[in-house]
């Protein structure tokens, strides 16, 4: 693979992502920027009360071919976790699920992972509130 090419996995995800969508009742919200590049990303969540599961989830990302892959690849798999689940997602689990990544893009998987943790810490901060 040369230094820029993607690979078919990663091409499918950008022109077809599936979690690019708003959330309907959306429970947590977490935003970033790639200090690399300045990309976007803006991802929801709904999480379930009692069980912690996420229940659903959505992005949109103003950023490169592989920003929006490994997001929507993110999504993927985080969908259905219970919260504790979903932070263990890694980079290398997105650049497998992709088949790769050239090497110089490998500051954009983080954009969704990035986002992740903060839609979890947002939500959480907000259920410390409420209990105190
Ligand atoms: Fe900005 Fe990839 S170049 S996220």
């Amino acid at each position: 693979m040369s230094d820029l090419t993607y690979t078919k996995e990663l091409m499918k995800h950008f022109k077809n992502p599936k979690y690019v969508k708003d959330v309907k009742n959306a429970n947590a919200v977490g935003e970033v920027g790639n200090i690399h590049c300045g990309d976007i990303m803006h991802l929801e969540l709904k999480i379930n009360e009692k069980t912690k599961k996420i229940e659903d989830i959505g992005f949109q990302t103003f950023g490169c071919p592989a920003a929006v892959a490994s997001s929507d690849v993110v999504c993927g798999l985080a969908k259905g976790k219970t919260l504790e689940q979903a932070k263990k997602i890694s980079k290398d689990d997105i650049v497998k699920e992709l088949g790769g990544m050239p090497p110089i893009k490998l500051h954009c998987s983080v954009l969704g992972i990035e986002a992740l943790h903060k839609a979890i810490d947002d939500y959480e901060k907000k259920k410390k509130r409420l209990i105190t």
